[in-house]
């Protein structure tokens, strides 16, 4: 740590760094998208190089893929690896369950295609990823591009019969075209901000046409290493 760090960049830092406590020689390992999946791939590949350990990573995204490359890590494709022993990978929101709303970095399909495929998922945090009811993070849906209207149509006509607070939809942009991901398709953002029931609410929207896989992560996490800005880290 070359420069100082503010308080939730130091919380991301610190619970990544634990993280790797779950890692060692020989494991392939899943490795997350986002600001903290960024923290502890930086922190395995110094591990790795500081330790001497081999260890194999699949990336969930191609900027995740980049970074472990640039830190030493041996990249190798899902396919290669068949089954991994661990994902760590930030969120976005979790509950006392464990539920997850994921996707705000737009890699939630590939996320939840290598967690799934883990052994383990330990979700990496700070505190305010914390919530009583999901839904304030708008829940990410990665839909094809072909058909966009009718699926979106398709989507807000399903929400009128869930039990949920809000339900706006909306294309989630960069500048001025839509944001496309790793696997060339768009997300819809649904802006709910109270879901009742995950588990109903994820296999609902997964059965509309055009839709890949949303955001939701149910009895896929294990555990959540919780960062704190003083330093502090704690287990969930
Ligand atoms: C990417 C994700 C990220 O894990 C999530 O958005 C959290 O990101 P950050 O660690 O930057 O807060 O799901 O698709």
């Amino acid at each position: 740590m070359s420069r100082e760090m503010s308080p939730i960049e130091k919380a991301k830092f610190v619970a990544a760094k634990q993280a790797t406590e779950h890692v060692e020689s020989g494991m392939k390992v899943g490795l997350g998208t986002g600001s903290t999946a960024e923290w502890f791939v930086q922190c395995l590949g110094e591990m790795a190089r500081e330790e001497g350990l081999k260890i194999k990573g699949v990336p969930t995204s191609k900027r995740t893929g980049l970074l472990a490359q640039k830190v030493g890590i041996e990249v190798i494709t899902l396919e290669e690896a068949k089954w991994l022993d661990v994902t760590i990978d930030g969120t976005d929101e979790y509950d006392s369950d464990l539920t997850l709303i994921k996707g705000g970095g737009g890699a939630h399909l590939r996320e939840k295609v290598v967690a799934t495929a883990s052994e383990r998922m330990i979700v990496i945090a700070d505190a305010s990823k914390k919530v009583e009811a999901l839904g304030a993070f708008p829940l990410p849906v990665e839909v094809i591009p072909f058909g966009l209207p009718v699926t979106q149509g398709l989507i807000e006509e399903t929400l009128i019969g869930m039990d949920v607070l809000g339900r706006e939809v909306t294309l989630r942009m960069k500048g001025d075209v839509p944001f496309v991901t790793d696997e060339g398709n768009f997300i819809l953002d649904l802006h709910l901000k109270r879901i009742a029931n995950p588990r109903q609410l994820s296999l609902v929207i997964n059965q509309i046409p055009g839709v890949v896989e949303n955001g939701l992560f149910i009895d896929i996490c294990d555990a959540v290493i919780v960062g704190h800005g003083d330093g502090r880290v704690t287990t969930r």
